[in-house]
């Protein structure tokens, strides 16, 4: 494992102050986060999942499994209304496609805005109101954002993806600056390639969903703004922070591969 990397921190977070909710649990990271969530002494975890159906059974006493489809603005708002006690908003649901820039139409490219930023922002929205109750009675309240190290530069591959990704990146930062002066702070998670269903097609090294979790509730224990929770993405954050052409450049070299 990489020397962590060190971006600017809050203060550390105690999870046994928290009530937590995960997007997009039912499988992947959204799914292990729930279970290292468990695994702490955190107060209770509101587990979401656009098709409760496909939730698995995880019978916990900490656990209240909720319906919530971060595109739908009715959904998100039912779920608000029942998790009014959330402190730590952890916006993990995205979707992934293959759209690049030269022959994909606005709708193509719409899928990923709609899902990853703009269902994003619409949950985070939603949620405020009941992070700045809690924010008042246990410091800090926190919204993390699953994001990607995709949005420091684009892989053509999953052109659009990248382009979401990075526009939910530029609103957690406008966000983080916003909030600046509450008790709520805003942290991004950038990982590499996670073995989940959204990563299938990728050939390379990748890093478990389990692993990445545990590394996510470290980076927000230690109050990392941003966090990159493993090896490949630490690896191409520090070749970003080099130079950010030097990214550009591997990622050139990825998408001939994997073309
Ligand atoms: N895997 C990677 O390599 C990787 C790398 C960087 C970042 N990420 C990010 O990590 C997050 C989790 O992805 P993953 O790797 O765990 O992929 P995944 O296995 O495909 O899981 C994605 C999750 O998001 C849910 N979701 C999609 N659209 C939704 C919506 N409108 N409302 C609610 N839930 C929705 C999916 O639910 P359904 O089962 O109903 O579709 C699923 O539970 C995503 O934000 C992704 O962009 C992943």
């Amino acid at each position: 494992m990489e020397a962590p990397i060190s971006t600017p921190n809050y203060g550390t977070l105690d999870f046994a102050n928290h009530t937590a909710l995960v997007t997009g649990c039912n499988r992947g990271i959204g799914f292990a986060l729930v279970k290292a969530l468990l695994q702490t002494p955190i107060k209770k975890v509101y587990a979401t999942a656009r098709n409760l159906a496909a939730m698995p059974d995880l019978q916990h006493e900490k656990l209240e499994v909720l319906a919530l489809d971060i595109t739908d603005p009715a959904s998100v708002k039912r779920a608000a209304d029942i998790a009014n006690d959330v402190s730590l908003l952890i916006n993990n649901a995205g979707i992934a496609t293959t759209y690049g820039f030269s022959n994909s139409n606005n709708q193509d490219l719409n899928a990923d805005m709609a899902t990853n930023y703009f269902g994003t922002l619409n949950v985070i929205q939603t949620f405020l109101p009941a992070l700045t109750a809690s924010s008042q009675q246990q410091v800090p309240a926190v919204i993390a954002n699953v994001v990607t190290i995709g949005a420091f530069a684009n892989l053509p591959v999953l052109g659009s993806y990248c382009a979401a990704k990075a526009a939910l990146f530029s609103a957690s930062q406008g966000l983080r600056i916003e909030l600046e002066n509450t008790p709520i702070q805003v942290h991004t998670i950038n990982p590499g390639p996670i073995d989940t269903a959204m990563a299938k097609d990728f050939n390379g090294d990748k890093t478990s969903p389990e692993d990445a979790a545990n590394a996510i509730l470290q980076g927000l224990k230690a109050g990392t703004q941003d966090i990159f929770p493993d090896p490949a993405s630490q690896a191409m954050f520090a070749v970003w922070q080099g130079n950010y052409k030097d990214l550009e450049a591997m990622f050139s070299q990825m998408n001939q591969q994997a073309g």
